[in-house]
């Protein structure tokens, strides 16, 4: 197993945290190398859990090396306070490696992505306000900050001067907000200098001589497919190649070295923000759906958008991906439903689509065309082989394999790292 990528396979919040740490042990690197502090990833183990933004999950994972990809955008501040936290409760973080050219999300950023939403009102996107935004769109315009910079003071002014000249009659006068002065903008980045200078690296290199070792990389997206912004639901996407191919570009290793990209996806769905979901239910199946499976942001604390199973965007998902596994989470939070209807393709305007439509306005108004299995009663958090499960529970898992598009490797039955049901090593 050289390296290999986890990715979202729906709307987020699949549970790549729990699978990266499962995977962790058997891993020597874990690389996050997209978004910022936007995700939350949830691990638990055993009575501890833990909520993590912006580190790799392999954080938790002793011997395991934890790195900040060049694609990601650090919050400092974030960065800092997470590893304290982790710190206060024992965990050694001292292996923390970070991208001298992952982007730094300055105050500016994370004002403008607020105002921006507020000045959009119902046009808005539900971005988490972060930030990651408006830094994602400096990067590509070419007036972004990296790590690298707060190591040579002139530069940043330089460069904090460059972008202010325009963000700041933005804030000004756009969005009646103060305009940042350069100088207060360049101290307060220059002040985490100190701290991340031991872990700033070339973790390109670093992670290819790992690989030529024969030791292995994890690649842990944040976010997922269909919020990516080029195969994503666009405008209502993070601005992010949470895909498998952003694992290369944001990391630094190239296709032919991984060997397996593993899908997270939901037994249901769900979705925070604004934006397209066909299969959404805005009634009590929907509530029943967020109360069993605690459907509420980890990062905001929003409710989440529930609803059924969608077959569709999970074979485009196996297909933009290279899906080799999916691990099906959540499977537990289906327990006592008496009939579970399993979207397999769209009505659009009475053509039956099989695959996503490619054009938007399209998918906007899809109409999911349901079979219903079904359901069982029995408590199948205990289950740790397919035996385990009761025979419809098995069917379920067997139905969605046969129309996603690729082998279910891995099922979730609980969030401790135990609660699983493997079916395929994925190691
Ligand atoms: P991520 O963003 O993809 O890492 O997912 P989140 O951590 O935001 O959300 C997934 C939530 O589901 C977390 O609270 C996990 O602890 C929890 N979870 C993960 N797998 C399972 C599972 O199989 N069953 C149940 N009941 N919860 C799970
Ligand atoms: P994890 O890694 C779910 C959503 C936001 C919003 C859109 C754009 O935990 O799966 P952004 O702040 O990124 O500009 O917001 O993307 N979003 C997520 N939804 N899980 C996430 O991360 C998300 N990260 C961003 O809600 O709709
Ligand atoms: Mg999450």
């Amino acid at each position: 197993m050289p390296a290999t990528v986890i990715v979202g396979a729906q709307w987020g919040d699949e549970g790549k945290g729990k699978a990266t740490d499962l995977l962790g042990s058997s891993v020597d690197y874990v690389v996050k190398f997209n978004g910022g502090n936007n995700a939350g990833h949830t691990v638990v183990i055993g009575d501890q859990k833990y909520a993590l933004h912006l580190l790799p999950s392999g954080i938790l994972t002793p011997g395991c090396v934890p790195v900040i990809g060049n694609g990601v955008v650090v919050d400092l501040a974030v960065l800092v306070q997470e590893l304290d936290a982790l710190l206060e409760r024992g965990i050694d973080v001292s292996r923390l490696l970070l991208s001298a050219n992952a982007h730094v999300i300055p105050e500016y950023n994370r004002n403008l992505d607020k105002v921006t939403e507020r000045f959009l009102g119902s046009r808005r996107l539900g971005t988490t306000g972060r930030g990651i935004g408006p830094t994602y769109a400096d990067k590509m315009n070419r007036v972004g900050i990296r790590v690298q910079d707060l190591f040579d003071e002139k530069i940043l002014t330089q460069k904090v001067e460059n972008v202010l000249e325009l963000k700041g009659q933005i804030l000004a006068k756009i969005y009646n907000r103060r305009a940042p002065e350069v100088r207060d903008t360049v101290e307060e980045l220059l002040s985490y200098a100190d701290r991340i200078g031991p872990m700033v690296a070339d973790t390109g290199l670093l992670l290819n001589r790992a690989l030529d070792r024969g030791e292995t990389v994890l690649l842990e997206a944040g976010q997922a497919t269909l919020l990516d912004v080029d195969h994503g639901t666009y405008p209502f996407v993070t601005s992010s190649s949470a895909t498998a191919g952003g694992a290369c570009t944001g990391s630094g290793i190239p296709p032919m070295r991984i060997d397996k990209v593993i899908g997270i996806v939901k037994a249901y769905t769900t979705r925070v923000g604004e934006g397209p979901f066909p299969t959404e239910l805005q009634d009590e199946s929907g509530e029943r759906l967020r109360q069993a499976g605690a459907e509420f942001g980890t990062t905001t604390g929003r409710p989440r958008r529930c609803g059924w199973y969608d077959a569709v965007i999970a074979r485009y998902a196996a297909r933009v991906n290279g899906v080799t596994d999916f691990v099906l989470t959540k499977l537990d939070v289906l327990t006592g439903l008496e009939r579970i209807p399993v979207c397999v393709a769209y009505d659009v305007d009475g053509t039956r689509h099989d695959e996503m439509p490619v054009n938007q306005s399209d998918f906007h108004h899809a109409r999911p065309v349901y079979e219903e299995l079904p359901g069982w009663s029995q408590d199948i958090s205990g289950a740790r082989s397919l035996e385990d499960l009761p025979a419809n529970a098995r069917a379920y898992v067997t139905a969605v394999e046969d129309l996603s598009g690729a082998r279910i490797s891995a099922v979730g039955v609980g969030p401790d790292r135990e609660e699983t049901v493997v079916l395929h090593s994925l190691a």
